[in-house]
């Protein structure tokens, strides 16, 4: 027997990044999306006399030993105080499926962490394993790594902290999305450094604490606002006299989206890594298409550090045209969409889903 779990991606719909922190991180504000399109992480577990991990993929870019996130999660799975193997060990095989780029600010190796974990404790079910809590496996997916805890919770995911720290949010409607992969590395450690380099020489003596901290409260306060916009906009009122209740956030009429769009959220990333590769505003251009409302993205952004970018469209033929668009010149894209929290816990283990 085996489990199979879809990986999805996730893109980040605004990002600040704020002051860096005596631990070398910095501290970060983003809320990140969910989208659909996935890698499929297999897992093959049985208790054993003692624990091993045999990991493989059918990418040679991918890692097979404890420098990969999946192999890191299930390690600490297994010699978790709470995992009920501890002491009696687990032989464990995963195959990693790989359909996403490697390093692309899509999260694809984070979500291949929490895929494993989640496969390791369905596989280990079977045989009476009691699983780990939920806060033990969000600790777990913290120490893995910043952007891996948010695959916990699917959807739209606040991420504060280091981005580890992670809230749902009411979930915004299913939104078309283009991926962009342009053939361009990013390290991100790299892009920080180049963030604080910067804001070094322009302010004088670095990101101070106050400074840094502001450009974490405009966009906490954007997405605050945005959120509960259609509470704000009267739309309310209209459905307290139709005496209907409805999920906070999500009215009819009213997309959260375009109220956060409104608000100027933007990727802080942009500034230290657009300027290395012309091709990358390049791509933000074309991705933002025309100025016909038909056809124009409603929003455009790297994701994360990038190499990726995305854009957000609100019928097919605007997203088929910027894929069009990007085909035209040379750039490999992805089509897909937003993934709301239900329909992407219910995605996830291949077989048992929509
Ligand atoms: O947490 P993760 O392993 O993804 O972080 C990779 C590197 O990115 C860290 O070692 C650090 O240099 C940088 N980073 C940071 N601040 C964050 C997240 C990551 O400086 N909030």
């Amino acid at each position: 027997m085996s489990t199979t779990v879809r990986s999805f991606a996730k893109i980040n719909l605004g990002l600040a990044i704020g002051p860096g922190r005596p631990d070398g991180f910095h501290s970060l504000t983003t809320l990140y999306q969910t989208i659909a399109v996935h890698d499929l992480v297999t897992v093959e577990a049985r208790p054993a006399g003692a624990a091993s991990i045999v990991l493989t993929s059918d990418d040679g870019r991918v890692p097979l030993d404890e420098r990969n996130t999946a192999f890191k999660s299930v390690k600490l799975a297994l010699e978790s105080k709470r995992a009920g193997v501890k002491g009696v060990g687990a032989e464990v095989r995963i195959h990693i499926n790989k359909r996403l780029p490697v390093q692309g600010g899509l999260g694809a190796g984070s979500a291949n962490a929490v895929a494993a974990l989640i496969g390791l404790e369905r596989e280990l079910r079977a045989h009476c394993v009691t699983p780990l809590s939920g806060p033990e496996r969000l600790r777990i997916a913290a120490q893995v790594g910043s952007d891996v805890p948010l695959f916990l919770i699917g959807g739209a995911v606040l991420g504060v902290g280091r981005g580890e720290e992670v809230y749902p949010m009411p979930d915004l409607p299913v939104t078309l999305c283009v991926v962009a992969l342009p053939e361009i590395g990013v390290s991100t450690p790299q892009a920080f450094r180049d963030w604080d380099a910067r804001h070094d020489s322009s302010q004088g003596g670095g990101l101070t604490e106050a400074t840094g901290s502001d450009r974490l409260n405009v966009l906490s306060r954007a997405l605050a606002s945005a959120l509960c916009d259609p509470y704000s906009s009267g739309v309310f009122q209209e459905d307290l006299a139709a005496k209907t209740v409805r999920p906070a956030g999500l009215f009819a009429g009213a997309n959260p989206l375009h109220a956060l769009v409104r608000t100027g959220i933007e990727n802080d990333f942009e500034e230290v890594v657009f300027p290395q590769n012309p091709l990358f505003g390049e791509i933000k251009r074309v991705l933002a298409g025309p100025e016909d409302p038909e056809v124009a993205a409603l929003y455009v952004s790297l994701s994360g550090s990038g190499s990726a970018l995305f854009g957000l469209y609100g019928s097919q033929d605007a997203a088929a045209s910027a894929v069009a668009r990007l085909d035209g010149m040379g750039v490999r894209s992805l089509l897909t969409e937003t993934m709301p929290r239900e329909r992407y816990w219910r995605s996830l283990i291949e077989g048992i889903s929509d």
